[in-house]
């Protein structure tokens, strides 16, 4: 039986920096042929922008470099921490959060992204919501690098 690692992304608000990691690391994914290996979600930790679309700066900015972002932002929920093998908070408040809710003893599952960037362990992706043009790009730089170190990690630990 092969293998299926379920892996969830998780930002403030699920608009921006969230359903730009699920789209970007998708690809990263779908190039390496591990297509329906790897199955990838995002959420917020915040239900405020709950239904909607990605933040159309950010989806213009993700096309601009051929990604499409389909995703529709939800709240994230206790079950996501028994569903999911890793979850991966975008800043040190989401993670914090997470871990403020998250059942006993599934901790481990909930980590900082950028502890994969091989050029910002341990950093945050800022957030772009208040910002100009640049942090959309700057979202995009980090995370299409970041994707593409996980990966390594994810195909090692798990045998992909
Ligand atoms: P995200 O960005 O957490 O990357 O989706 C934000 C989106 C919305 C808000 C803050 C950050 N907001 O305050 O509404």
């Amino acid at each position: 039986m092969s293998v299926r690692v379920e892996v969830l992304f998780v930002c403030l608000g699920n608009i921006c920096r969230s359903p730009t990691a699920e789209g970007v690391f998708g690809e990263v994914v779908k190039e390496a042929g591990l297509d329906g290996r790897i199955v990838i979600d995002s959420a917020g930790t915040g239900g405020w922008h709950a239904g909607e679309p990605a933040d159309a700066r950010m989806q213009r900015a993700a096309k601009r470099r051929g990604y499409t972002l389909t995703s529709r932002a939800r709240q994230v929920d206790g079950e996501d921490f028994r569903r999911f093998d890793h979850i991966y908070a975008m800043d040190h408040e989401n993670r914090q959060d997470l871990l403020r809710i998250c059942p006993k003893g599934l901790e481990h599952k909930v980590e900082l992204f950028r502890d994969y960037d091989p050029k910002g362990r341990g950093e945050a992706v800022p957030d772009p919501y208040y910002g100009g043009d640049r942090g959309f790009e700057e979202v995009l730089d980090i995370v299409e690098r970041t994707s593409r170190a996980l990966l390594v990690v994810l195909r090692k630990e798990h045998e992909l």
